[in-house]
């Protein structure tokens, strides 16, 4: 068979078939502001979650039983834990299944709006995303799932609503009161430039980065077992400043809504206070960040405000590590890199840094040799460009994974 006559036969097998492909993203900065009402700049990247759906009408294919209501999931990173569902009982699972929540809030979620499959299919995931490094991988398989169901269902979302269902299947299926930064990103995300959302308006836009620019991630690999349980504590404190805050400015909707001066003016135990201070100062900085973009600041200027960002969510919101404080210091102090800071929920997890291209693979290396000198590990790094959010794909452009392999 010429490569011609397998592309037309596998064009021909594949034609009811959907693929889609959700970035990951990198947090730029606005540290915990998206669910507190603030705005926040993210950024997707060039590497994240594809999902190839296969219509139940064709799962003997696949060997797949025909039962019309059965569903199954597949992702070729978590081999042994293929889960096969049934569309009239979806309900929430651990242990070897637990990366299923994510699609199976997704899959609820467009139910209950009725826009979901009416029988059962396959999806196979694939990724080229690096796991583990706080990237958003949920937010990618979430929205990877999303589009990739509604295409099955023959069914569309304008894309903002593709970002309501996501973080809904999140917060109420997997039970993370988690914002709108991640699903946001990975859904808006354009190519040289950064996501700007306006988490109150629920508003998004794209806001150009200075050419010359690139982003880095220093991987700690450290992920704290209580990392949901203390994002939630930290949402709930932020909540508790609003309420007590809201006793004295009944008109505040957001913790955002303050100035440090109504702040100041509550009596607050000293951890509530550090949170509002960071909350405040941070929607401060990200204006700040914003209004210079758009001016054609100075990057080094502006860099200067994610330093300071570090600064603030190690010191007032306490959502850092030494690990991360470590990362962040040798950073900044480096002449090439014009700002660095712990980036996504934290606890853990990764710092970025935002650098001209005069900061090279060699620079990356003596970080990470540092660190092996301080704390006797190895840690990685990954280089990113801003990239296209997530999107329908075409299944003859798959990457090279393992996933494209199993169909040729
Ligand atoms: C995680 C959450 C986001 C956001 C960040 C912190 O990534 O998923 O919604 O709150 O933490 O800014």
């Amino acid at each position: 068979m010429t490569k011609a006559e397998y592309l037309e036969a596998f064009k021909k097998t594949s034609q009811n078939w959907c693929f889609s492909f959700a970035p990951g993203r990198i947090e730029f900065l606005g540290n915990h502001l998206d669910y507190n009402g603030g705005t926040v700049l993210g950024m997707a990247v060039n590497a994240g979650i594809y999902c190839l759906g296969v219509p139940h009408s064709e799962n003997h294919h696949l060997g797949i039983s025909q039962d019309q209501n059965q569903f199954s999931l597949f992702s070729e990173s978590f081999e042994d834990s293929e889960f096969v569902g049934n569309l009239d009982k979806i309900e929430k699972q651990s242990g070897k299944y637990g990366w299923t929540n994510y699609c199976l809030g997704v899959l609820q979620q467009l139910q209950n709006r009725e826009l979901s499959p009416k029988e059962g299919f396959r999806l196979i995931f694939t990724s080229n995303l690096p796991t583990s490094v706080g990237l958003s991988s949920s937010a990618a398989l979430e929205l990877a799932t999303c589009l990739t169901l509604l295409q099955l269902a023959e069914k569309n979302l304008e894309k903002k609503e593709l970002v309501t269902l996501c973080r809904e299947a999140e917060n109420h299926f997997v039970g993370l009161p988690c914002g709108i930064l991640d699903q946001g990103t990975s859904a808006f995300g354009k190519k040289d430039q950064l996501v700007y959302i306006d988490c109150k308006k629920e508003e998004f836009s794209n806001l150009a980065l200075p050419s010359d620019t690139r982003v880095w991630i220093f991987n700690t690999g450290i992920k704290h077992d209580l990392v949901d349980s203390l994002y939630s504590t930290r949402h709930e404190e932020c909540m508790e400043v609003l309420q007590r805050g809201q006793k004295v400015y009944p008109a505040k909707e957001y913790l955002t809504d303050f100035t440090l001066e109504e702040l100041n003016s509550l009596t607050l135990p000293e951890n509530l206070k550090k949170r509002g201070i960071h909350v405040i100062e941070e929607q401060t900085r990200v204006s700040l960040f914003r209004e210079g973009l758009i001016k054609k600041l100075n990057p080094e200027k502006l860099g200067k405000l994610l330093a300071d960002s570090h600064v603030s969510s190690s010191m007032h919101f306490e959502n850092s590590c030494p690990e991360l404080d470590f990362l962040s210091e040798m950073l900044n102090r480096h002449p090439n890199v014009l700002g660095a800071r712990l980036t996504g929920g934290g606890f853990g997890g990764a710092v970025m840094a935002w650098t001209q291209s005069k900061f090279l693979q060699d620079d990356a290396e003596s970080i990470v040799q540092a660190y092996a000198g301080k704390f006797n590990q190895t840690i990685d790094w990954h280089q990113f460009e801003p990239s296209d959010g997530a999107g329908k794909e075409n299944l003859l452009d798959a990457p090279p994974t393992r996933l494209s392999e199993m169909h040729r």
